[in-house]
């Protein structure tokens, strides 16, 4: 076993403030959360889209997207690798999986901010605990404030009704196992800096304009 005092920090030459300034902005983590099919993909794209607009550097990294590359489940990494690669790299959608997809891509999301990008993220991540581990990964490698959940809070009814690919009803009839909202639990953030109620009629161009709004208010563009 590789023994941790073996893995030694190399400090760099360019930090991030000298990557900040040449970019002419603040790195972040914007981290919207919630059910499949609340609106999350949706809002953030939208942003990502004003955001652009204003000049700003950002990057998107959404759940759907991931899960065919850094996080495919093993079903995918099998047509590539070997079944025990597959088994053992590939995630899925039980706990433990979901703990490992939310460490990826916060360690990402650490990388990108760190790089002065605005990074966008869109995952279910139902678990509490997760998500306040990657906030503290974030403000202990940025500072305070540079982590922002954003929860898009759409009632499960409606998130079903919408089912834009099916997948609530493969698992109402037990085609699709530990399907969030359904056989698997949702943790609500307690107190997210951004509260988004979805399925109020609220269009995804305004609830953007309200978390460009709460980035304003804290100083991130
Ligand atoms: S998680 O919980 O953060 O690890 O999930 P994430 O990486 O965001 O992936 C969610 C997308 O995968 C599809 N999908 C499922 N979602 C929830 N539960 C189960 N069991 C599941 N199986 C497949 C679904 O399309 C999610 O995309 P969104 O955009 O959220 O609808």
């Amino acid at each position: 076993m590789t023994n941790p005092s073996d893995i030694v920090w190399h400090e760099q030459t360019v930090d991030r403030t000298a990557r900040e300034a040449n970019l002419g902005q603040r790195g972040a983590v914007i981290w919207f959360t919630g059910l499949s099919g609340c609106g999350k993909s949706t809002v953030a794209n939208e942003l990502d889209h004003q955001l652009n607009q204003f000049g700003r550097a950002t990057v998107l990294l959404d759940g759907d997207n991931i899960r065919h590359g850094l996080c495919a489940p093993p079903g995918v990494l099998r047509e590539e690798y070997s079944e025990e690669f597959a088994n053992r790299f590939g995630l899925g959608f039980g706990a433990v999986d979901r703990e490992e997809n939310i460490r990826r891509i916060g360690s990402v999301a650490a990388l990108m901010a760190s790089a002065g990008l605005i990074t966008l993220t869109a995952f279910v991540s139902p678990y509490r605990k997760d998500r306040d581990r990657v906030r503290k990964i974030i403000e202990t490698s940025g500072a305070p404030g540079d982590f922002l959940e954003v929860f898009v809070d759409t009632p499960l009814a409606v998130c079903e009704a919408r089912d834009p690919k099916g997948l609530y009803k493969k698992a109402r009839a037990g085609e699709i196992k530990n399907f969030t909202g359904i056989s698997d639990p949702y943790e609500a953030p307690p107190n997210p800096e951004v509260h988004l109620k979805g399925g109020d009629g609220a269009t995804p161009t305004e609830q953007a304009a309200g978390v460009l709004a709460a980035l304003v208010e804290r100083g991130i563009i």
